[in-house]
This record gives C-alpha cells, sequence and structure tokens, in this order.
C-alpha cells in the first residue's frame, strides 16, 4: 500500500471532514484491507498521505481494538464475552472454540488461518451468546458445536479480496 493509493482513496472524502486527523482512521482502515493488518511501511504511508507523524498515525491505530499492529489469522473470530453472551454462555463457547484451534485463550493459529479474541458487545444481545467473524454479521445465538461448524466452513473458504475488520 503506497501513499499515493491512500490519498486517491482519501481525496472524495477530504472534504466531508472539518478536521484532517478525521482522515487517519479510513486511511488505516483502508491500508489494512490490502494485508489485513498493519504493517509500520503501511501506517507510514498513511502518515504521509494524511499529513501526520508517523508516531501519531500509530497511537491513532494502537487505540482501536480492530486495527492489528501485529500480524492476524486470515479471519478473525470475535467472541462477544460481555454480559448477555457471558450468561448464556460465551465463555464455552470461547474455551471450545480455543481447543478446537489448539490454542490456549486468544491469539492465532500456527497456520496463520485464525485469530480468536474476546471482545465486547456487538450489538446483538437478542442473539447472545453470539460471535463476529471479522467485520461481518453477528452469528448467534450459537451452541459450541456449532461454532466449530462455523470454523470448518470458514477453512473452505478461500482468502477475501480486501480484509473488513
Ligand atoms: S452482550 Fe454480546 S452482543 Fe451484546
Amino acid at each position: 500500500m503506497t501513499a499515493h493509493e491512500i490519498e486517491e482513496y482519501l481525496s472524495p472524502m477530504r472534504h466531508e471532514f472539518a478536521d484532517p486527523r478525521s482522515l487517519i482512521l479510513p486511511a488505516l482502515k483502508f491500508a489494512q484491507g490490502d494485508s489485513g493488518w498493519l504493517p509500520a511501511e503501511d501506517m507510514a504511508a498513511v502518515a504521509e498521505a494524511t499529513g501526520f507523524s508517523q508516531a501519531y498515525v500509530e497511537s491513532v491505530a494502537t487505540f482501536y481494538d480492530r486495527l492489528y499492529v501485529e500480524p492476524v489469522g486470515r479471519r478473525v473470530i470475535n467472541v462477544c464475552v460481555t454480559l448477555s453472551c457471558m450468561l448464556r454462555g460465551s465463555d464455552e463457547i470461547f474455551d471450545h472454540l480455543a481447543d478446537y484451534l489448539g490454542l490456549d485463550g486468544e491469539g492465532t493459529t500456527e497456520d496463520g488461518m485464525f485469530t480468536l479474541a474476546k471482545v465486547q458487545c456487538i450489538g446483538a444481545c437478542d442473539r447472545a451468546p453470539c460471535l463476529q467473524i471479522d467485520s461481518g454479521e453477528q452469528i448467534g445465538p450459537l451452541e459450541p458445536a456449532d461454532a466449530t461448524c462455523l470454523v470448518d466452513d470458514l477453512r473452505e473458504q478461500p482468502a477475501p479480496a480486501r480484509y473488513e475488520r
């Protein structure tokens, strides 16, 4: 991802933001779409395209959970662990998925296919317990076995053309 590509992406929306700092977030999301996370050179390109320092851009990137400054799996499985989901069994879903993926809690599988993460409310409490793959639809209510079927389905799918996280 080059600064020029990011500038082109931002160009139609520049007038929508009174404060140019507001461009950093869409620029980071756009850059992340390429490889699924934000290597330092992508953050440098965002800094160049937006006119802010790389340190400032990195401070924005590290503030948000869904911007990844370390490599993550091809798909990120976000299990909601907030109250409604927790009361309806999200811990069992998470533990079952971690076992199934060979993980000791949150983390990324050795083959780089999946990152498993605990997240706070994803806005679908009526479907608790639920999870979200990348920034897709919330999926629930789930039983532990449903969650592992979901992983099997995802494993069969090709890598996304762009990563929407
Ligand atoms: S508590 Fe899980 S979606 Fe709201």
